[in-house]
Formats: structure tokens, sequence, C-alpha cells
């Protein structure tokens, strides 16, 4: 069997850093590698309803922004099916059979729930698709056959849930149906859980601290000139942190030593920089500068590839149509022997016709 690739994202607004050092850069990369069978990128318009329903706008306006985000970022149409999770019936219907492998305590448990709970403040009333939705996520996974993953962190317990479906279902009605998935994480802490610019845990619109992949250079740079950093790091003789620096955070998950010839020669690495801000002597600005170059001369390529998409909408949804189709014939076929394991697959099967005619006849 080869290697599948099946991830996504929530249409709830444009992508930002968070998303490409946490998954996109290296779905890209995975893409590129010629490593994998298929690779499947999936718009989570379903599941962002979970916690949207008041708001089917929001999602519908998002679909094309996230689609228009993942070709900049050099996801290809031709190497990769991008689709959207809501054209993919035989999505739900996996779900309705999975939840009944899961115990509501089980998804009580899950860490990454809880702190969406929170944040949202639902307590009491928590939507039933909301609380389910790790359930859905592995219907998803197990749908493509999916033995990867790429995501960040926060998914972790989601494919964590969704291996424990898969081996309760191969357990109970056999083998040889369902791949149990593995999650691959980014392989850096700065890039696991990218901080807000203002040195919050997470990017996240309602805080308006993020940097966008389609936002102006113009943004970009004020963003970065007013990004959090050591506030006892008040002259530049002091001594600076670069422990919580948000600055320093961003240049670990993007700096490569490279960037040093070619931006500020004074330094031969991230390391000697930091030792330097250490010291004290080294000022904010300067740093600032240095992170602004960096990602301009990522982000750069990316906002003239949207630009170009941009002029082609009609090609975009197009993509998109086509990628469910194909989605839509993977995902019926995994259906399909998921029904002839759990024996409800009644009218193919002659057998049973006949065993039963049998047992009818005395
Ligand atoms: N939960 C993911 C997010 O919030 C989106 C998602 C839905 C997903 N289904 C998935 C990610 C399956 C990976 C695999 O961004």
């Amino acid at each position: 069997m080869g290697k599948i690739i099946l991830t996504g994202d929530r249409p709830t607004g444009r992508l930002h850093l968070g998303h490409f050092v946490g998954s996109l850069r290296r779905r890209v990369e995975l893409q590129n590698s010629g490593l994998f069978d298929k690779i499947f990128i999936m718009i989570a318009d379903a599941q962002a309803l979970t916690d949207n329903a008041d708001n089917p706008e929001k999602i519908r306006q998002n679909i094309i922004e996230v689609a228009l985000d993942y070709l900049a970022c050099g996801i290809d149409p031709e190497k990769s099916t991008i689709f959207i999770q809501s054209q993919v019936a035989e999505l739900c219907e996996l779900a309705f059979y999975y939840m009944n492998l899961v115990t509501v305590s089980r998804l009580q448990r899950n860490p990454t729930v809880k702190t969406e709970i929170q944040m949202r403040n639902f307590e009491t009333s928590i939507p039933v698709g909301f609380f389910t939705y790790p359930i859905s996520q592995a219907s998803d996974i197990t749908a493509f056959r999916a033995t990867t993953v790429p995501a960040g962190e926060d998914q972790q317990p989601m494919i964590e849930q969704a291996r424990e479906i898969v081996r309760r279902f191969n357990g109970i009605y056999g083998e040889g149906t369902l791949v149990e998935p593995e999650i691959l994480l980014p392989d850096n802490a700065a890039c696991m859980r990218l901080p807000g610019t203002d040195g919050k845990a997470k990017m996240s619109k309602s805080l308006g601290n993020c940097i966008y992949l389609s936002d102006s250079s113009e943004e970009v740079r004020k963003r970065v000139m007013s990004m959090y950093t050591d506030p006892d790091h008040i002259r530049v003789e002091d001594p600076g942190k670069v422990e919580g620096n948000t600055v320093f955070t961003y240049l670990d998950a993007f700096c490569r030593p490279e960037h040093f010839a070619q931006y500020w020669p004074d330094y031969n690495n991230l390391d000697e920089l930091k030792a330097h801000y250490m010291r004290g002597g080294l000022g904010d600005v300067k740093v600032k500068k240095f992170l602004y170059a960096i990602l301009e001369e990522l982000l750069t390529p990316i906002r003239e590839r949207r630009k170009e998409w941009e002029k082609d909408i009609p090609a975009v949804f197009d993509i998109l149509k086509k990628g469910s189709e194909t989605a839509r014939m993977v995902a019926a076929e995994t259906l399909s022997d998921v029904r002839r394991t759990m024996r409800i697959d009644y009218f193919d099967d002659a057998e049973l016709i006949a065993e039963q005619a049998r047992k009818f006849q005395g």
C-alpha cells in the first residue's frame, strides 16, 4: 500500500503564517518530494459550520480565500486533490457509523476540544456537531486511507482519536478495511506553535495579531515593527531576553543561515545574533528589520502567485469542483468496503438472500 496524505483547514478566514509553518510549507515540500501516491487537501467547511451554524456566509466567503492561499503557496492541483468537505457526502455516513465506536467520556477528554469549548464560551450549550467533530475528522482521514496527516500540534488529539476508531473498527469488523494514520508534526518548536505578533499563544483573527499570507508589504512591515519583544529591554545597551521574545521566535521559525549572508553579514547565524542581543548593545529595530526582510522574501512570490489566480476565480472554483468529484469517488470506494465489512451491504450479497430464503423454507 502506498503513502497517502490527507489534511485540511477550516475556512473561517484567510490563512496566516501560523498555518504556513504549522503545516502548509510541509505539504508543499511533501507534494514535490514525489514520495506520496496521493495527496488530498480538504477545505473543512462542514467542520467550520459546527461552531458557525448561524454564520454560513462567513464560511461561504472564505472557501475561495483558503483555496487561493493554497494555490499561492504552491499546492499544485495537478499533483494534489483540493476539495470541499461538504461536497463529499460519504464522509457523513462514515462518521455516523464511527459514532458507535466512541464514548461521550472519550470525547470529553479531548484536550483540543476542551480548550476550544472554553475559548468559545460554549460551557453548557455545546452544539452536538461541534462536540463530535473529532469523529467526523476521523472519517475525513480514513475515507482516503490516509497514512500521513501533516498538521500542527493541536491536531494530535484528533489523529489519536482517529487511530482509536480504526483499531476499534478493525477489532470488531475485521482488519484490512481502514488504515491507521500518523501525524506529521513540524520539526521545530517555534513552528509547532507560532505565537501571535503580540506574543499571545496563538494567532487569531479576533485578537488582531496575525500576519496573513496575503497581507501587503506595508501591512507586514507594520505588524513586524510593532511586534512584542522583551519588555525589559528598554535601552539598546540593556541585555535582552530571547525566550518569549516574539521576534526571536519568528526568527527560529523562518531564519536560515543564508539569510545572514544576504541581509546581515555582521553575524554568521542566529546563535551569534541571539548572543549579541542577550549581552546588550543590540536594538529591537535592527532585529525587526532583519525579520521583515526574511518575511518579505518568503511572502513576495506567494503574494504574486495569489494575484495571478485572483484574475481567474472561475478556474479556481473549477479546480475545487473537479477535486471534490475525485475525492467523492475515492471516499465512495472506502465506504463501500466499510459497508461490506460491517455487513450492511444487503443487496450486494447474494449469499445472504439465498441463506434467508432457505431459512424460511424450513
Ligand atoms: N481540524 C482542522 C483545523 O482546525 C481541519 C481538519 C478537518 C483536518 N478535518 C481534517 C485536518 C483532517 C487534518 C485532517 O484546521
